[in-house]
């Protein structure tokens, strides 16, 4: 069975009813189709073609890490894929026939895993832009009215439960590629869209800056996200909260 047909694969219990109806039905029995170990591991291994073993990000830093990350933002982000907020062709394919309770497994199973991070790859940058970097990353800017990400992604930027996301052990392609597409629009999140606002008061080299020196630090020895803000949003988002599944009525499983 291909790793694609296991994700979309009937729940097991609902295989083994009609399979059983069947064999009552058709006699003698045809061949039973080969067996899979009905496991959600087994099931994601589509995922972790392109996301890396277990979700650890693909060497290239072109597949982003889903393992560890927050369950609420995981899931937000499937959401996001699925209802077009989010552009990756592959990404919406894939997701676009599951339910919602579904997608919520999935999230819950790769926000589950604990598993290390590797060493920063070096960066180049210039002593100038990396102090820039960190300003915005620890202190933001008031006079273009940028908060610092610290106040919404934690003091350690290992994210906060449920929905906010950690920023360190991101390659800087990547960090950078996502900020350009939420100033171009291209990416979006629930509304009111704080990530859009944040980045399009940014300038070029603020983001290349920022992505710069987040992509160079180290991961603090526990890098979970924190369970809770310890202070109130700087400004409202809409993504920084739970999303519940809807009554899964729509798609597979
Ligand atoms: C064909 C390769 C491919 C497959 C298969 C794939 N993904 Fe992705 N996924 C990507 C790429 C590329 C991105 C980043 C897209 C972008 O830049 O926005 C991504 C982004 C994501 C993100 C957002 C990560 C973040 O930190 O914001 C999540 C979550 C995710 N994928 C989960 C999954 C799950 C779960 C599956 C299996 C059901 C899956 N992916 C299968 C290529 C893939
Ligand atoms: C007001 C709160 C807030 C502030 C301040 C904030 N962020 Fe965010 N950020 C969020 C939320 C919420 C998300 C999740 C959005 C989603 O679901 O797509 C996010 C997501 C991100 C992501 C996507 C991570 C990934 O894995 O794809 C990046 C990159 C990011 N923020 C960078 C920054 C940077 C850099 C700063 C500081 C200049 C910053 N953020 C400040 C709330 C904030």
């Amino acid at each position: 069975m291909s790793a694609l047909s296991r994700l979309f694969a009937r729940p097991r219990l609902w295989g083994a009813v009609t399979g059983a109806l069947l064999a009552c039905l058709v006699l003698p029995a045809v061949a039973a189709p080969p067996a899979f170990e009905d496991t959600l591991a087994q099931r994601v291994l589509a995922c972790t073609a392109c996301h890396g073993a277990q979700g650890r990000a693909a060497p290239d830093g072109y597949y982003p890490r889903i393992a560890g990350k927050p369950a609420g933002y995981l899931y937000n982000q499937l959401l996001h894929f699925r209802d077009g907020r989010r552009s990756y062709r592959l990404m919406t394919q894939m997701v676009e026939p599951l339910s919602d309770s579904y997608l919520r497994e999935i999230a819950e199973h790769f926000a589950a895993l604990d598993l290390p991070y590797p060493a920063p790859s070096p960066v180049s940058a210039t002593a100038q832009a990396l102090q820039r970097g960190e300003q915005l990353a620890l202190r933001g800017d008031t006079a273009r009215q940028v908060p610092a990400c610290v106040q919404c992604h934690s003091a350690a930027l290992t994210g906060v439960q449920p929905s906010i996301p950690g920023l360190l052990g991101l390659p800087r392609d990547y960090l950078n590629s996502q900020l350009g597409a939420w100033r171009s629009g291209q990416r979006r999140a629930h509304a009111p869209d704080c990530m859009a606002t944040i980045a399009r008061r940014l300038s070029d080299s603020d983001v290349s800056a920022v992505s710069g020196w987040l992509a160079s630090q180290r991961l603090p020895a526990h890098p979970k996200p924190a369970r809770a803000l310890p202070a109130a949003l700087p400004m409202d988002c809409g993504s920084a909260y739970e999303h519940s599944p809807a009554s899964a009525t729509r798609g597979q499983r």
